[in-house]
């Protein structure tokens, strides 16, 4: 199978060989050292000098840990959303009684840095923007280095969901000066799902003292606490760790700058091949298009579903369809973590061959 979706992203060998491994103590020295190890990477990725917290759990969970752990009900936030993952951090912010006011932008769409600073301006109250660096749902990447220069200088919080950036494009939260980033093993990272990560600042420890949000298992101050002993509070999933333990060993040889150049290539590649077979991006803006995902519009008239599914049960290709109001409107080609040229090559030779049928 090539799978395409943007995550869960197919593993390489080792890293499920890895999984194989017989349990261990969880409380134990040897797991203390995985954990040791795993933690020094992921630090290493987001660009932090402090221990980055991991969480058993999806990245959706990862998002549940940045609210909880920073916010009090009735807060006031700024929710910014180009697409369903804006949407569902917006949402989660809600469920537990924040005070949320939106900028929302059409699906396709990139936010404006200079909109954010203007409503932080005309809402000295507005505590903490939430923002989604990667939108999975539409391809696009908003800018998120100018955007945290804007809510820096006004002095709020500022939590991104880089669920499906980080580890595959430029994401350092420090040199961005980001407070809290959440990321998920089953993207990037070529790993399956069970992991979240989650970088708190200096600033994002001072909000989670007065933070008022219930929480128990995603208690952010339990998980520093017992990572100082190398533990999780819980039990944690001991198999993502021993695969992210491996992965990192290949992620170390390539090196960063390797990871992000192979990621760009490859999605410069998707782009230019897709529009050559006459289609038209999701995002507006292709400067903003995501190095991670590729998001198409299917051409007016075409079966998606049908397509979608002679790719998969003919030729063994899983695409992945349109999320909410995209449902049967566009496809998406996830090109993240362990990806080659040749595995996108081959899904769109398949689109290539089906659309040409279809169009006859
Ligand atoms: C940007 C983004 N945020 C959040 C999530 C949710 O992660 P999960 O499905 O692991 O809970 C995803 C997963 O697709 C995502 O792409």
């Amino acid at each position: 199978m090539n799978l395409r979706i943007p995550g869960p992203t197919p593993c390489p060998d080792d890293v499920l060989q890895a999984m194989a491994g017989q349990m261990i103590n969880h409380r134990g020295p040897e797991f203390a050292q995985t954990l040791r190890r795993v933690t020094d990477g992921l630090n290493w990725v987001f660009g932090s000098s402090s221990d980055v917290l991991s969480f058993t759990t999806s990245g959706t969970g990862g998002l549940e840990v940045a609210i909880v752990n920073t916010l009090s009900p009735g807060d006031r936030v700024l929710g910014v959303t180009i697409g369903s993952f804006g949407d569902r951090l917006k949402s989660i912010a809600k469920t537990y009684g924040a005070d949320v006011v939106t900028y929302a932008l059409e699906w396709g769409e990139a936010a404006d840095p200079a909109v954010i600073g203007k409503m932080l301006d005309d809402d000295k109250t507005i505590k903490a923007v939430l923002v989604t660096h990667n939108e999975t749902s539409t391809g696009v990447t908003n800018p998120l280095e100018a955007i945290a220069k804007e809510i820096r200088a006004r002095d709020r919080l500022i939590i991104v969901d880089a669920v499906s950036s980080m580890s595959s494009v430029p994401c350092p939260v420090e040199r961005w000066e980001l407070d809290v980033v959440v990321s998920g093993s089953q993207k990037g990272w070529m790993v399956p799902p069970g992991l979240a990560f989650v970088y708190m600042s200096e600033r994002a420890w001072a909000a989670n003292v007065e933070a008022k949000m219930p929480r128990f298992y995603f208690d952010a101050g339990k998980t520093r606490e017992s990572l100082a002993k190398l533990q999780n509070p819980w039990t944690p999933a001991l198999s993502v760790y021993f695969a992210m333990d491996k992965a990192f060993e290949t992620m170390r040889a390539e090196g960063l700058e390797g990871i992000f150049t192979r990621h760009a290539d490859i999605a410069g590649y998707t782009r230019d091949r897709v529009k050559k077979l006459g289609l038209k991006l999701v995002p507006v803006d292709e400067k903003f298009a995501s190095n991670t995902v590729t998001a198409v519009w299917w051409p007016e008239g075409v079966d998606a579903k049908a397509l979608n599914k002679r790719a998969r049960e003919e030729f063994g290709v899983v695409l992945g369809g349109g999320q909410g109001k995209l449902d049967g409107k566009i496809f998406r080609v996830g090109h993240l973590g362990f990806v080659q040229k040749e595995d996108i090559v081959e899904a769109l030779d398949v689109v290539e061959k089906l659309l040409g049928e279809a169009r006859v």
